[in-house]
């Protein structure tokens, strides 16, 4: 077998708020193209996580590597640039900037002609069309949703790496950004790290599944495959 690149690298990431230890020896891995769901319940420390590898909430110790370069403790917008989206819980549109504004201001150059420009988030995303010129903050969940979704896109990345895209939404909004997730994500091969606590959207997106216990301690790291066999795993790492 071909030997697969690992995108993304953390090995032995301790993260603290002040002097709280909230990820106590964090490793795991992403290769390259693969869509992979981290898994566990409130507080697990998943959005932590998160915010570690973009250089939100620095790890105190550990290393973090994004293709192949020691990006730890480096500054965020230095994260980004290396082609990392992050399209956190709570979407962050920018308020009293249109849907237009919000995107344009996320965009970067793609290589290729299906590269992301506004003209082609609009051909796919006909919601943030209509409403281009509405400001965003003004827009419902689900569509703020799509938004940050369209925003990553934009900025013609290399690994999006989203916290909980299901959160607040109906089952039907679930649907359409789990179809929205598997087209322009993970079927265009772009690398996806996706915390979810609802986890039949994450077994639809991602072929591999960190279960995350408490303080960011990593039981289990499993397939779809093997977590459809066995959902009692899950329902002991979710259930409180
Ligand atoms: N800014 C902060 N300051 C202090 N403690 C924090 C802060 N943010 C999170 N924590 C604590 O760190 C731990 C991990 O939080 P984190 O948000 O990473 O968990 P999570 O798995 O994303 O949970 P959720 O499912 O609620 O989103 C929790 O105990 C939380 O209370
Ligand atoms: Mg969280």
């Amino acid at each position: 077998m071909e030997k697969r690149h690992k995108i993304l690298e953390i090995e032995n990431m301790q993260t603290y708020y002040g002097d709280s230890h909230v990820i106590q020896g964090l490793s795991m891995h992403v290769y390259e193209q693969e869509a992979v769901s981290i898994i566990g319940r409130n507080g697990a420390g998943k959005t932590t996580t998160l915010r570690s590898i973009m250089g939100l909430t620095p790890p105190r110790s550990g290393n973090i590597f994004i293709d192949g370069r020691q990006t730890t403790r480096w500054q965020p917008h230095k994260i980004s640039r290396l082609g990392v989206a992050y399209v956190p819980a709570e979407r962050h549109i920018f308020p009293g900037l249109s849907v237009e504004e919000n995107l344009r201001l996320a965009a970067r150059p793609g290589s290729g002609e299906d590269a992301w420009t506004f003209e082609k988030v609009c051909e796919h995303f006909p919601v943030l069309a209509d409403r281009s010129h509405q400001d965003g903050a003004t827009l419902s969940g689900g569509q703020q949703q799509t938004l940050a979704i369209g925003r990553a896109l934009i900025s013609n990345p290399r690994i999006i790496i989203m916290d909980e895209p299901s959160q607040g939404l109906s089952p039907i909004l679930v649907q359409t950004i789990t179809d929205v997730v598997l087209k322009f994500c993970v079927q265009s091969g772009i690398t996806l790290l996706i915390v979810e606590q609802n986890y039949q959207m994450a077994l639809k997106v991602a072929s591999r599944h960190y279960l995350m216990d408490t303080r960011g301690e990593i039981v289990n790291n499993m397939t779809t495959r093997q977590l459809e066999d066995n959902p009692e795993i899950i329902q002991a790492h979710l259930s409180v």
